[in-house]
């Protein structure tokens, strides 16, 4: 059992409130049990001992999930022959895990796809961005082709119609919420409630991460209120609407869209950027630009220097010139009295040098002297085959 309720760690109170949710839907994650076996962990109809009285407005007519009973009227405009394909596809290809009518956890933490407040509140460019790009580190593969995968634009498209013809429920708007929470008040709550199923980073546990980069990207504030307020009925995802107060759950939409579980540098290690500290200066040609194969030379030579990516850190946890520091061109200012004045530092990007020059003149502009600029840029240090390194290490 992961859950842990520290009061410590908990917004005042709130373990105590909900003493009777952890018993009830929370020990759910304790078990192995496919979840599809077990009784709703939550009905939004019932009635409610920790007191709803507050907010809500919009969708009381949630009823049960019945998403597989009902037979969808129009499948989103699909005809026959398309209808034909995009079932033929979710069979080859998601049922496997989803289930054969999208019922979900054939496989685990493959969400039920045909849940009525699921499809509620997402939008296609959830659903479709979800099935072309998958979710990073999770079960769920990128499927289009442009990522390797089977499925061509037209084909995740008819998959997105079909899945949305699974719709039970009027389709709610979530667009007018706006969040006020306080992300690190949500961290104790978060604990407390969300962490056994969901990880301690929202990188996915027991059950769906709701954590991954494109998952953000497309899933709006009112979207994760919403899935938190009336939970996912005929699955073990509670509603914690009247569970927990208001506030907590606007922290918890906070906590979660802080959130990406893609690593990046920090930019406070910036003072330990010399490469070969006791090594010699090297010495430059051009005032102001260095060749990619001079600069491999003064690396072999083992050259007192600081080599600064200065492209977004996305660009740098993808693929970086070895021993180089992450500093995007739009923080020079911001970090440059982190850099010594005395050591050579070069820039580089991959435009190739729109960005570095723009982060060479920031540094100038902040008193150091000693900056050159990468001349051809990152994309030829790599067609020469020039050590680079990958991730947040250097
Ligand atoms: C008992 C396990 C469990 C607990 C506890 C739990 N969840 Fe969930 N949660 C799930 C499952 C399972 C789903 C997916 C349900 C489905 O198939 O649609 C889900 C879905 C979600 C989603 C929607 C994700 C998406 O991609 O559609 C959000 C957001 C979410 N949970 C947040 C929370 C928060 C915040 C808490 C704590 C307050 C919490 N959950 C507690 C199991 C849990
Ligand atoms: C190997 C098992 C597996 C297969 C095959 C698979 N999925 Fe998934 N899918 C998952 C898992 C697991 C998740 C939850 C990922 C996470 O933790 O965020 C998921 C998530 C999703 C989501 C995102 C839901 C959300 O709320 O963010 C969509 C949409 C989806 N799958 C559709 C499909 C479709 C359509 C197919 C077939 C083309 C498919 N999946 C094939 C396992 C699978």
């Amino acid at each position: 059992m992961m859950i842990i309720c520290d009061t410590t760690r908990s917004a005042l109170g709130v373990c105590a409130g909900a003493a009777l949710l952890m018993v009830s839907a929370l020990s759910t994650c304790s078990t192995d049990t496919d979840p599809s076996d077990l009784p709703p962990a939550n009905d939004d109809d019932d009635d409610d001992d920790a007191g709803d009285d507050d907010d809500d407005d919009d969708d009381d007519g949630a009823t049960a999930d019945t998403s597989n009973d009902t037979e969808p009227s129009d499948h989103g405009g699909l005809d026959e022959e398309e209808l034909a394909l995009a079932w033929a596809d979710y069979d080859q290809y998601c049922a496997i895990c989803h289930g054969d009518e999208g019922e979900g956890y054939k496989a685990d933490g493959a969400n039920a796809l045909a849940n009525g407040h699921f499809l509620a509140a997402a939008t296609d460019q959830l659903i479709y961005d979800g099935i072309a790009h998958g979710r990073v580190d999770t079960p769920m593969s990128a499927w289009s082709v442009n990522r390797g995968g089977p499925l061509t634009h037209a084909a995740i498209d008819r998959l997105v119609k079909l899945i949305r013809s699974w719709e039970t429920l009027e389709p709610v708007d979530t667009s007018s919420y706006v969040n006020e929470g306080v992300p690190e008040r949500g961290e104790g709550p978060w604990q407390a409630f969300c962490m056994g199923c969901h990880g301690l980073y929202g990188e996915g546990g027991e059950y769906m991460s709701v954590a991954a980069p494109n998952f953000l990207d497309h899933a709006s504030d009112g979207f994760l209120d919403f899935s938190v307020r009336k939970g996912r009925p005929g699955t073990v995802m509670p509603a914690f609407e009247g569970l927990l107060q208001p506030r907590e759950i606007a922290d918890l939409v906070a906590l979660m869209r802080s959130w990406s579980f893609i690593e990046v540098p920090d930019h406070d290690s910036l003072g330990e950027a010399t490469l070969n500290p006791d090594g010699d200066d090297p010495t430059f040609d051009d005032p102001r630009f260095v060749a990619v194969d001079d600069l491999k030379a003064m690396m072999d030579a083992e050259a007192k220097m600081i080599i600064l990516d200065a492209r977004p850190p996305s660009d740098y946890v993808e693929r970086h010139i070895k021993g180089a520091k992450s500093l995007p061109f739009y923080l020079a200012s911001q970090h440059a009295a982190k850099l010594p004045d005395d050591v050579w530092i070069v820039t580089y990007c991959a435009c190739p040098h729109a960005e570095s020059e723009a982060l060479a003149d920031g540094l100038i502009a902040e008193g150091l002297q000693r900056v050159r600029v990468l001349d051809e840029g990152f994309r030829v240090w790599l067609d020469r085959g020039y050590p680079s390194s990958s991730g947040v290490g250097d």
